[in-house]
């Protein structure tokens, strides 16, 4: 195995969202050069980055000239053609890997994998035509949700199923290969944000809550309040999923929490996760650092946590009575601001986030919430 990429190398991000915009500026503090490849340009990782490729996937001669620039690649996007992928691997590393990619693209796949590798899921079955609905309802029983197996974030291609009545909306909705799983009434939604290096050593950021609001995810409060059993266990199957994965990254598994304490694997996300955002503020090494240490072969950084922490996304709806004001948050000296560079808020949009700190998880999360109604308080 070669050594570590050290500061000075530079790195390659596919994918120029949010999360390589967190991850390039703290590669940048580090010392390390940053490349973003993604179609589209002035994208938010783009903008912090030292170069900006406006390329599409498929060009294979721009992927292998991106490719033959830098020392190590990552992905901040799942969805990114494997195709792409394979073609950057045979020039220069490219972590998580090929396992945990393919498995987390596609949501048969990655149910299937939770399935055999015995992790509790909700029940779930194949839905790859119209037909197929009604039966796997019938078996799985209503209420369901019905998912696209590729391409899906933030709860989009999702549709609700409450009767058999209500198969052809839902399958208009959502069409081609999908699947069918039962709605969980879970008490909460947890998630294990966490990091495995290259030589399998593994560092968590303990088991944090989230609420949704229309399915994308609202405010994050570390830490949960959940049993310590409960956290462990959650913990444990994390590692135990990043095992079998043979990932190398930073990655989240979200988790319902069903009545009785049972724990439910919702999803992998093989890098950052908006669930783990508080811990640029929240954590003496972030989840980003931690990425960027992994993918590099550097060790992981403590994962401890000075204080508890709230998390709240600002979504484009926050902007339909004109700009928020920012200056109400700056005044609010344990709330940290940070904006993604977007030009346009659309409406369900993530054009930031606010960090709150306090002493207690519900402090925080009081703060954080206070923090964004102060920012539109004046429309
Ligand atoms: N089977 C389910 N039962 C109950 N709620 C669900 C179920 N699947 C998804 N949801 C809700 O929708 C949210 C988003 O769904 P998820 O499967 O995580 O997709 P994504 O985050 O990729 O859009 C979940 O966090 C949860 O709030
Ligand atoms: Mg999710």
């Amino acid at each position: 195995m070669s050594g570590p990429v050290l500061p000075g190398a530079t790195v390659g991000v596919l994918g120029s969202g949010q999360l390589g915009r967190m991850l390039a500026l703290v590669a940048r503090r580090m010392g390390y050069r940053v490349h973003v490849y993604a179609p589209g340009s002035d994208s938010p990782a783009g903008q912090v980055a030292d170069r900006e490729w406006n390329a599409d996937y498929d060009d294979r001669s721009s992927v292998a000239t991106f490719a033959r620039g830098v020392d190590v690649v990552t992905l901040e996007f799942e969805n990114v053609p494997a195709a792409t992928v394979e073609e950057v691997s045979s020039a220069v590393p490219v972590r998580p890997g090929q396992k945990a990619l393919r498995t987390a693209q596609n949501r048969l796949r990655e149910k299937t994998f939770l399935h055999a590798g015995g992790y509790p899921t909700a029940p779930f079955r194949e839905v790859s035509e119209r037909s197929a609905l009604e039966g796997a309802l019938r078996e799985i029983g209503a209420p369901a949700v019905l998912k696209t197996a590729g391409f899906g974030y933030d709860g989009k291609g999702q549709a609700r199923l409450d009767a058999a009545e209500d198969a052809d909306e839902a399958w208009e909705a959502v069409g081609g290969e999908a699947i069918l799983e039962s709605r969980v009434d879970f008490e909460r939604e947890i998630s294990v944000v966490a990091a495995r290096g290259v030589d399998g050593s593994f560092a968590h950021h303990g088991a944090v809550e989230n609420a949704h609001d229309r399915h994308i995810l609202d405010v994050t409060v570390a830490p949960a309040d959940v049993p310590p059993e409960v956290e462990r266990e959650a913990v444990g199957i994390t590692r135990s999923i990043f095992e079998a994965l043979d990932l190398v990254g930073t990655a989240c598994v979200e988790f319902f929490l069903a009545p009785g304490g049972k724990l439910l694997v919702n999803e992998i996300a093989p890098r950052p996760h908006n669930s783990g955002h508080w811990t640029i503020e929240g954590a003496v090494t972030s989840q980003f650092e931690q990425q960027l240490r992994a993918v590099c072969g550097l060790p992981l950084g403590g994962t401890g946590q000075a204080r508890p922490a709230a998390m709240a996304n600002l979504i484009g709806d926050l902007w339909s009575g004109g700009e928020p004001d920012w200056e109400a948050v700056c005044s609010l000296p344990e709330v940290k601001l940070h904006l993604y560079g977007k030009a346009e808020a659309r409406p369900v949009r993530k054009m930031g986030h606010l960090t709150a700190v306090a002493d207690t998880a519900e402090a925080a999360e009081n703060m954080v919430r206070e923090a964004r109604e102060r920012l539109t308080a004046s429309a």
